[in-house]
């Protein structure tokens, strides 16, 4: 059995600095690993990544995480992964990396991801530029996806995006903004490899369980969602979660 912690949409800056970090320091004794689904920042800013650091920086268990959208406001981007880095967090962009865990060797694959939509209410590649912009934009990151899921040699495999990959994780949301959310290509590239459970944030008004069309799971860690430091799944026993 391997034990996932995960949380995304910490949104850190100097003013919560230190909300996360008493049940931190617990999480080596319930999780092997400790997975962020994006929006670590709130404007993306070097140094609200250094607060980030600091709150999720040495925990005694590897940190992987995807930026979101508000990781990228500042267009501070190469400082933001830079800075993590140097705090030992591995960042994943269309990448992928396999932890040795107790319990098997776990694969996570990343990528922010974008909006698009869901099946039948998504945008398409037609018109104007910036729309076949938008939605080539959604296409890369969710093929990305898909090519870093079917490159892992592992024993279990987890996607994490920002962005989620299905309608269901996203009620409670208004309709409307649906297609700025996510995209089913995300779903797509989940389902186009063994994957065992689907990990995102960005929809704080959305709800906690969704499944992909193939059939794996997918979990919106958003914190204003599961209002708690961190989840814990577990993968490769009789169930999970
Ligand atoms: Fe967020």
């Amino acid at each position: 059995m391997i034990r996932i912690a995960a949380v995304g949409d910490v949104h850190l800056d100097a003013d919560v600095l230190g909300r996360f970090r008493p049940a931190l320091e617990e999480l080596p004794d319930c999780a092997d690993v400790l997975l962020l689904a994006g929006d670590l920042t709130r404007h993306g800013t070097e140094a609200e990544a250094r607060c980030v650091a600091e709150e999720f920086g040495r925990l005694g268990v590897p940190v992987v995480t995807v930026l979101g959208n508000h990781d990228h406001q500042c267009d501070q981007v190469p400082q933001v992964v830079k800075v993590l880095e140097d705090a030992g967090i591995t960042v994943l962009e269309g990448t992928g990396t396999v932890l040795e865990c107790p319990g098997g060797r776990l694969g996570v694959a990343g990528v922010k991801g974008f909006g698009g939509g869901f099946a039948g209410r998504c945008a398409s590649d037609f018109g104007e530029p910036e729309m076949k912009s938008f939605v080539r934009t959604s296409n890369e990151s969710a093929a990305a996806l898909g090519a870093a899921l079917r490159g892992l040699d592992c024993d279990l495999l987890v996607a994490l995006t920002h962005y989620a990959p299905v309608p269901d994780t996203l009620a409670g949301e208004p309709l409307e903004i649906y297609p700025f959310l996510g995209s089913y290509q995300l779903g797509q590239a989940i389902d186009s490899a063994p994957t065992a459970l689907a990990l995102h944030g960005h929809a704080h008004a959305g709800s906690e369980r969704g499944v992909t069309p193939g059939g794996v799971r997918v979990r919106n860690v958003a914190h204003p969602v599961i209002k708690q430091a961190y989840s814990v799944f577990h993968l490769g026993g009789d169930q999970i979660d």
